[in-house]
């Protein structure tokens, strides 16, 4: 019997050191060391405007202490990981939040901070490997997500890997596209 078909939810575990691999990127937890990369993506303008984000404004100190708590605390509701290159540098960030076990869904987000890695196929890579990881370990159904209905290329990356429109939501003045990606499809995909 296949996890997902388990009368019992099965819920994504901690990877406990251990890695995600793709093709060209591995996964793993947050660790306290990724606090200049993130702190530094959050303060950029473009990256905020770009995941419709107020850009930061705190000073490194009061960030770093927010974020050894946060890093620390586990929720499961929420399963953030860093996103590597093969050779281990920390190039961006992924999440699976906004878990609702009562709908068996969740959305995931991706944010590649190191701009020399744009439009390369590692956004693709990344997306597959946490689908893949998330389908294969635990009882999930629908995956979804949401972007800004002018970046294009976070649209073109995630219809790469299957997600494919199915709303729109206007808010806080922004337009957003939702996509999603369902169990039965992800399966037919990775059957074709
Ligand atoms: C969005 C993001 C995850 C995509 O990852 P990526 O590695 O850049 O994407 P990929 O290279 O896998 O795929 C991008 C595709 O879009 C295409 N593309 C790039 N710019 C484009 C544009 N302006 N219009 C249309 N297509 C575009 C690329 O050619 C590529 O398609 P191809 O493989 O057929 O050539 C990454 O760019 C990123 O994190 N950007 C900053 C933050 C962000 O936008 N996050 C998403 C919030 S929802």
């Amino acid at each position: 019997m296949k996890l997902w078909q388990r009368a019992k939810f099965v819920e994504l575990k901690s990877l406990n050191g251990n890695t995600i691999k793709g093709q060209k990127i591995r996964l793993r937890e947050k660790k306290l060391s990724d606090v200049r990369n993130d702190y530094q993506w959050q303060m950029d303008p473009e990256l905020s405007e770009l995941d419709a984000a107020t850009t930061l404004d705190v000073s490194f100190s009061a960030y770093l202490l927010d974020y050894s708590s946060h890093v620390h605390h586990k929720d499961r509701h929420r399963f953030p990981l860093a996103i590597e290159t093969l050779e281990g540098k920390h190039i961006g960030n992924c999440t699976c939040y906004d878990i609702n076990f009562g709908k068996a869904e969740a959305q995931v987000g991706i944010m590649i901070g190191d701009k020399d890695y744009w439009g390369k196929g590692y956004g693709a890579d990344v997306i597959n490997t946490l689908v893949d990881h998330i389908y294969n370990n635990s009882s999930f159904s629908r995956l979804y997500l949401k972007t800004l209905d002018w970046n294009k290329r976070a649209q073109k990356c995630f219809s790469k890997c299957g997600f494919t429109q199915y709303s729109t939501l206007r808010r806080d003045g922004y337009t957003f596209l939702l996509m999603e990606l369902k169990r039965e499809d992800w399966e037919k995909r990775k059957s074709s």
